[in-house]
């Protein structure tokens, strides 16, 4: 990365002042100074712990960058351009949904050696998760209740909401196909049944299906999440305060595109 000469002296390559060498554009004394595991004794296995923690927040700010140029895309009905980044998008959930894996190499005597450091801290209070539901379509007045969580959640979270979501660029952009004239779930569901069967529209049944693939795959990524959560702590309480596994259960409801889950029961051809 970057032009590297060769130093003539001992021949070792050496990069110029003010030019970038792979640590100083990547930052990466700052970024390997970030983990500060709490255990005293050191508990072996919380590094991993941050690491992969952290790991998740990175991708999480990737798809929260990604998802804001799809939004713009589908607004100006730019489809193309969209599918190649909802594969990159669905790729990433692809890789976090096989990083449980690697947690799961964690026994949970191993956990519990530190988790009690953790207390009050939880996935619950992820900003960037949280953005990422509402940026995708979650309903708004779900979120409110979040904010007591952290003051610095709130302000995040109202600007969030000030911003059109995937769901409300793809509403928009069946009204604009004159496929819709009314959003209640009953003309989305029509509209969608003339997307699937009519077989005009390559494109926007292109893009229903990338929708629900995405849909699955946050789907997919609780599913795992809540099965390694029982195989860590069982039926305990989390950390965050919550009923733990059987709260987790309820989230696996979440669907960000109902109606795109609801046309396949109504589609042509057999009816059972
Ligand atoms: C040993 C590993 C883990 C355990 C035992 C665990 C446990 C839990 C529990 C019990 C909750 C419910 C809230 C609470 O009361 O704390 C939760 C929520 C959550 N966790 Fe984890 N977690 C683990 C790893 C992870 C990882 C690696 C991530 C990646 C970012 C993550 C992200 C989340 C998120 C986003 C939520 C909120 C889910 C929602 O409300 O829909 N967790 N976790």
């Amino acid at each position: 990365m970057g032009r590297v000469t060769k130093d003539k002296g001992a021949g070792t390559p050496s990069t110029p002042r003010n030019e970038p060498s792979y640590s100083s554009y990547l930052k990466v004394s700052e970024l390997t100074s970030l983990q500060e595991p709490l255990s005293v004794p050191a508990a072996h296995d919380e590094m991993l712990f941050i690491i992969v923690h952290q790991t998740y927040e990175l991708w999480f700010k990737q798809v929260l960058y990604e998802l804001e140029k799809l939004v713009s895309l589908l607004t100006a009905a730019e489809l193309i351009p969209a599918f190649r980044l909802f594969d990159r998008v669905c790729e990433i959930f692809r890789v976090l949904i096989q990083q449980i894996d690697i947690l799961e190499t964690m026994t949970p005597t191993e956990f519990n050696r530190f988790r009690s450091n953790l207390q009050p801290a939880s996935g619950f209070q992820s900003t960037q998760f949280r953005e990422l539901e509402l940026m995708v379509g979650a309903p708004q007045s779900d979120y409110t209740k979040f904010f007591k969580l952290d003051p610095e959640w709130k302000n995040t979270i109202k600007v969030r909401l000030q911003k059109p979501s995937l769901r409300d660029a793809f509403l928009k952009l069946l009204l604009q196909k004159k496929l819709l004239k009314k959003t209640d779930p009953e003309s989305i569901l029509q509209a969608l049944l003339k997307v699937y069967d009519g077989g005009e529209n390559t494109a926007l049944h292109n893009l229903c299906e990338y929708l629900i693939r995405f849909d699955e795959q946050l789907l997919l990524w609780r599913f795992r999440h809540v099965q390694m959560v029982e195989r860590m702590i069982g039926m305990k309480r989390g950390t965050g305060g919550s009923l733990g596994v059987a709260y987790l259960q309820q989230t696996l409801q979440k669907k960000f595109f109902p109606e795109l889950w609801e046309a396949r029961t109504h589609m042509g051809g057999l009816s059972y």
